[in-house]
């Protein structure tokens, strides 16, 4: 079986988890050649905006649509056809990345035949891929309702203070603890101006993490972001994105 490399992003709001998973995509494909799959499983979805694609639908859209019609098959079909079906139609294809956006939970139904067919199924798609990058939600609630089945590197962001790593420790911490399965962990300092202080660098090295490394500030991305445009706009050329490259060399 074609084993993938499956890389899932998470840490608290704001420190540049979605902006790293999409650099993460084109760092990817750029270094390997490889179409990665790009997973956004934040129910407030914008991992599409930031890799410039537009995506027509969801995850949760097709799980309403599919919950409609499942007693009103077309003949031949089963419900895993219909599924997979459906799963290809929300996927956005792209030139170095094909992106499944998975966004929010629709109605109040009963979905646990359905989440359950989907789950199959996406993990199915996964192995198609070489490498799939997740770009999660805040916070940590979502690694209980994880995505996948199995993740081979758990990044954790965070930003540049104590604070901050105090979260990124808890979030590795809960994950050991809920026997999320990840086979490693990296920690990634978003948007740092400098040198990181002693302090600083003396609580990143306890936290627990296999490795960690750093993504300086940029104000380029603050200014694409400010005019909603996409990342594959960053220069090639500019820190960030050779950090992004040291980051990917990191993984193996
Ligand atoms: N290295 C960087 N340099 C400068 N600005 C950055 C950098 N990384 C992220 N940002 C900015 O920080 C803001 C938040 O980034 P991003 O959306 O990637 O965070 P997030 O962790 O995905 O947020 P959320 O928790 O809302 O999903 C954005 O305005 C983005 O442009
Ligand atoms: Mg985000």
């Amino acid at each position: 079986m074609n084993m993938s490399y499956v890389i899932a992003v998470a840490g608290k709001g704001g420190v540049g988890k979605s902006t790293l998973s999409a650099l993460l995509v084109r760092s990817l494909s750029e270094l390997t050649g490889e179409i990665v799959l790009a997973v956004d499983a934040d129910p407030n979805a914008n991992l599409g905006d930031k890799l410039g694609v537009k995506v027509e639908r969801t995850i949760g859209q097709l799980r309403e649509d599919l919950l409609k019609q499942a007693d009103d098959l077309p003949a031949g079909m089963s419900k895993q056809d219909a599924v997979m079906y459906h799963l290809r139609l929300a996927m956005v294809e792209g030139e170095k990345f094909d992106l499944v956006t998975m966004g929010r939970q629709e109605g109040r139904g009963c979905y646990c035949y359905i989440n359950n067919l989907l789950r199959t199924f996406l993990d199915g798609i996964m192995d198609d891929y070489r490498y799939v990058v997740i770009d999660n939600e805040a916070g940590m609630e979502h690694l209980s309702r994880r995505t996948c089945q199995k993740m081979d590197m758990l990044v954790i962001v965070t930003d540049p203070t104590v604070v901050g790593l105090t979260t990124a420790r808890r979030i590795l911490e809960l994950a050991m603890e809920m026997e999320v399965a990840f086979s490693h962990s990296m920690l990634v300092v978003s948007r740092v101006r400098g040198e990181l202080s002693s302090t600083l660098v003396d609580a990143i090295e306890d936290a627990g993490f296999e490795k960690w490394t750093t993504i300086p500030h940029d104000d380029e991305i603050d200014r694409l972001a400010e005019e909603g445009l996409p990342l594959t706009e960053l220069s090639k050329d500019s820190a960030v994105a050779v950090a992004v490259r040291e980051l990917v060399n990191m993984m193996h």
